[in-house]
């Protein structure tokens, strides 16, 4: 069976913090702070509606964040410039290596998805404007089951849109929970760990495989995927 790569989208392929010039404008040197209250929030919600079966979409869970880290940070943003911010978010930019990363992946006969808690419209509209919606098969996205990573269920769901088995299939993703998540619901996971700061959740539950970068991923997996 061919191997299936499903990349996770916010934060692995497209780097959420590209948002920060855009928040310079009102944040000055917080700006740095404000992106990353505003992700955290944003995925802190996402976990919380999970749980509490009361789902909205990812656009949600990221407008309320944002609205989050303006009360925490005091600052007094108007609608407009919430909006503007709120379009600057479906237009962040990918991460320097991931085209190639993508590129030798595909050149290596992967099968490549993005799968993530974006909506499939919101991550089929970031791929284009990143000018790498080519390179996948198609857009899985949690949305489809009214869930969020790392509920065990989206990995499942994720496995039949792609007609795939958990052994044959890697998510590939920078965010821990994301590996864990994967991993526990029985699929193999590559953790791209851009910055030697990053820190991985010491669960016992452990990437099988972990990289700086998408650029070493197609011949790293191909290792793996080798008979004994
Ligand atoms: C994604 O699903 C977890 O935000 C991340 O794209």
């Amino acid at each position: 069976m061919a191997i299936t790569l499903a990349f996770d989208v916010y934060g692995t392929l497209i780097d959420t913090h590209g948002v920060v010039i855009a928040l310079e404008k009102h944040a000055g040197n917080m700006a740095p702070a404000f992106s990353r209250i505003w992700r955290e929030k944003q995925l802190e919600y996402s976990f919380r509606r999970g749980l509490m079966q009361n789902y909205e979409n990812f656009a949600v869970c990221t407008r309320n964040a944002l609205d989050y880290a303006c009360s925490y940070l005091k600052l007094a943003l108007g609608e407009q410039d919430r909006e503007a911010l709120m379009a600057a978010y479906k237009r962040l930019p990918a991460f320097d290596d991931v085209e190639a990363g993508l590129a030798q992946a595909k050149n290596a006969g992967f099968k490549l998805f993005a799968f993530s808690n974006g909506s499939a419209e919101a991550v089929e509209t970031l791929l284009d404007h990143a000018g790498i919606r080519n390179y996948f098969s198609g857009v899985v996205s949690t949305d489809e089951m009214k869930s969020y990573k790392p509920n065990p269920g989206v990995y499942s769901h994720f496995l039949r849109r792609a007609g795939a088995s958990g052994v044959d299939t890697w998510l590939i993703s920078s965010n821990p929970f994301d590996v864990i998540g994967a991993i526990s619901a029985g699929m193999r996971a590559a953790w791209i760990k851009r910055s030697s700061e990053a820190l991985f959740d010491p669960w016992g539950i452990e990437p099988t495989l972990t990289m700086s970068s998408l650029l070493h991923l197609a011949e790293q997996v191909k290792q793996q995927c080798k008979p004994i």
